[in-house]
């Protein structure tokens, strides 16, 4: 399963860039807001960190806004992907973008009908929101196991971007179903390295080495 991160923080960024864990980088309007930087120039700074794709989303709402904005953005650099919303003027820009060659990353996806709409719109990724879901009662990873499925059956190429990715827990599960890709916020992928007893391990380890002074 690839990792990408799940914000617009370049320091975040290039921190967990040197790990080389992540492959990717995904961004939407919110948290470039948050950032408080200027949308292409935050965009080009990520691209430089990281090899993978960078989602940068839209915020035209009509097809002509969404190919002239979605234009704009891939040329910042080639590793942009360009971010739609789930509706059917973006299903219409993704089929348009997809056919100039631009990846593309059908966001805000809340059911398996929609997420076979965007592999019929030649969709480069899926990104089925786990965390909103939950959120409201229902369940995130059902969803993700339904796209995996009717995916599978038809052999559509669209990754599978688990997105709203909130807790290890969900990383986990993402794994086990089959997701392609996860996207999650920085404290979240760094605390997948976490155990206590790998910790307390760890501690008897340096101190029995100390003590029968171990040099390596
Ligand atoms: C994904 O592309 C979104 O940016 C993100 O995962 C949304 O997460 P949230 O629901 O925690 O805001």
């Amino acid at each position: 399963m690839k990792f990408f991160v799940d914000t617009a923080d370049t320091k975040d960024i290039a921190d967990l860039a040197a790990t080389g864990l992540i492959d990717g980088v995904t961004t939407n309007p919110s948290l470039i807001a948050k950032s408080g930087r200027p949308f292409a120039e935050v965009i080009a700074e990520i691209c430089a960190l990281v090899d993978g794709p960078v989602s940068a989303e839209v915020v035209a709402t009509d097809y002509d806004g969404m190919i002239k904005e979605g234009r704009k953005l891939a040329k910042i650099a080639n590793n942009v992907t360009v971010k739609l919303p789930l509706t059917l003027d973006g299903l219409k820009a993704c089929k348009t973008l997809t056919g100039e060659g631009t990846q593309v990353n059908v966001t805000l996806c809340f059911s398996a009908n929609q997420a076979l709409l965007a592999a019929k719109a030649g969709a480069t990724f899926i990104s089925p929101f786990i965390g909103r879901l939950d959120d409201i009662n229902l369940d995130g990873m059902e969803l993700i196991q339904e796209i995996r499925q009717i995916y599978d059956n038809y052999l559509f190429d669209t990754e599978i971007l688990a997105a709203s990715i909130r807790t290890p827990n969900h990383v986990k599960l993402c794994a086990l179903v089959g997701a392609d890709v996860m996207t999650a916020p920085p404290a979240v992928i760094k605390s997948l390295v976490n155990h206590p007893l790998t910790d307390k391990g760890l501690e008897t380890f340096l101190a029995d080495a100390k003590k029968a002074g171990i040099k390596v």
